[in-house]
């Protein structure tokens, strides 16, 4: 792996999927700190359990709570000072541990320490919310699922080996409960990051788990690698912006929303509605990173525009049907670590209606890997529709999405893949539009506030 800053890697998903032994392989494989934070909370649950205090919140709890010091080193952990990495295990403590995790108390106890930990990079950290609320800004997301069969195999295998043999059933009841209560709570529920890497771990060995998630980690910090500052920053395009920034915002009022979720370094993919010409100009000038357009290949034929536009960080590509080349062009650009706008409906259409994808753009989110930003141009198809010979003044809003990732399953039908990426990309571009759950600042926030004293 190249010399960089150290990652911040998360690992959630529900019991028994996986996560803890392949979150201790992984740290063991990379060099970096194994952050357990399940383990966190069964070791407070377990000092609830001990010192006979109500699992319930409250003056009692709350009180305990903050006399309590809980240190995670060498993949141990530590209660006031005890190693306690075997008692916490118990089908008991984690029945405790299911329950207590529902209360703000606890979670405002534990998530600030996990945030502290995750401070210097070079951290996985597994568990639940990792990826959505503690650390919604980690490089690096996956979320691991399994059958229920599966996992309560596993589980059933673990208890054994540790002399406690449970027939299936019980434990098959015992994870549904779980995951349901982990799944519904208010607070910080388990629920998949829309950027994480999704893995399904029933029928692979803990060894194949690793394997895959290394070379996830290899293909995007890669990636993000081969990029050199240098050779990045196109001076014609910072020079040019400025009018271009000054014009939008006196002829139509540009405003920017989320810009934020446009990842700072590293490949991006930008998926746009389409519905004026001004489009890209007018996403470029409200993204907060240099973007890489495609354009028709026919505007590069006029000798002065062409070379404008290409210096302008244009790339031609044909429009009569499916283009290898531009398939190629766009791969290349997101191997190099760049930020790539595209507009996947094809064509423009009108203002507010968001058509289907053409299949490319599925293709492209999940042969790259990239992080997947969705747009939402608003008003640009009422400043300039097709047809007209002039723009008029139109107030036009640019909203960026959370970013999303889709990742190629192996065995799985690739044509599907690309369907269902394509789909999931529009999808959010209509939440945008719609201005529904996936708002713009909702991937910066937590989705419940911190109360520490
Ligand atoms: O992963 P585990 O079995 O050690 O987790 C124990 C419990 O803690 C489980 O009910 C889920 C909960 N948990 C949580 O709420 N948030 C986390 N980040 C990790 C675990």
């Amino acid at each position: 792996m190249p010399r960089r800053k150290p990652a911040v890697i998360t690992i959630d998903g529900p019991a028994g999927a996986g996560k803890s032994t392949a979150a201790r392989l992984l740290a063991e494989r990379l060099g970096y700190t194994l952050v357990p934070t399940g383990a966190m909370y069964r070791a407070l649950a377990l000092s609830v359990m001990r010192a006979g205090v109500p699992a319930r919140e409250g003056p009692e709890l709350r009180d305990h709570l903050a006399h309590r010091s809980i240190v995670v080193a060498a993949g141990h952990v530590y209660l006031d000072g005890e190693d306690v990495t075997d008692p916490i295990r118990s089908r008991e403590v984690a029945r405790v541990t299911s329950d207590i995790t529902t209360f703000a108390s606890v979670r405002a106890k534990v998530t600030p320490l996990q945030r502290q930990l995750a401070k210097a990079g070079g951290v996985v950290l597994e568990g639940r919310d990792t990826g959505t609320v503690v650390c919604p800004e980690a490089e690096v997301k996956f979320f691991l699922t399994a059958s229920l069969d599966a996992r309560a195999r596993r589980r059933q295998a673990e208890l054994a080996a540790a002399g406690t043999p449970v027939p299936l059933d019980a434990i098959t009841t015992e994870l549904r409960a779980r995951d349901t209560q982990d799944e519904t709570r208010a607070l910080a529920p388990l629920r998949r990051a829309p950027d994480s890497i999704e893995l399904d771990t029933s029928d692979l060995t803990s060894d194949q788990v690793v394997e895959r998630l290394l070379a996830s980690i290899n293909r995007y910090r890669g990636g993000a690698a081969k990029r050199t500052p240098a050779t990045r920053v196109n001076r014609l395009y910072t020079v040019m912006r400025i009018p271009v920034v000054a014009l939008a915002r006196a002829m139509f009022r540009l405003e920017s929303q989320g810009r934020d979720n446009i990842p700072a370094t590293g490949p991006v993919l930008l998926v746009a509605n389409h519905s004026s010409l001004l489009d890209p100009p007018l996403i470029g000038a409200a993204a907060r990173r240099q973007l890489i357009f495609l354009a028709k290949v026919e505007l590069f034929q006029f000798p002065l525009f062409g070379g404008l536009m290409r210096r302008l960080n244009a790339r031609p590509v044909r429009r009569d049907g499916a283009d290898p080349a531009a398939l190629r062009t766009a791969m290349r650009v997101l191997e190099e670590g760049r930020a790539l706008l595209i507009f996947p409906e094809g064509t423009r259409g009108d203002e507010g209606v968001i058509r289907p994808a053409k299949a490319g753009a599925g293709m492209l989110a999940v042969l790259s890997g990239a992080s997947v930003v969705p747009v939402y141009v608003r008003g640009s198809g009422r400043a300039w529709p097709r047809g007209r010979t002039f723009p008029r003044p139109a107030k036009v809003t640019v909203t960026f999405g959370p970013a999303l990732r889709f990742e190629a399953e192996h065995g799985a039908d690739r044509k599907q893949q690309y369907e269902v990426a394509s789909r999931e990309m529009m999808a959010a571009i209509a939440r945008l539009r719609d201005g529904s759950a996936d708002g713009a600042e909702k991937r910066w926030s937590a989705p419940y506030a911190v109360r520490s004293k």
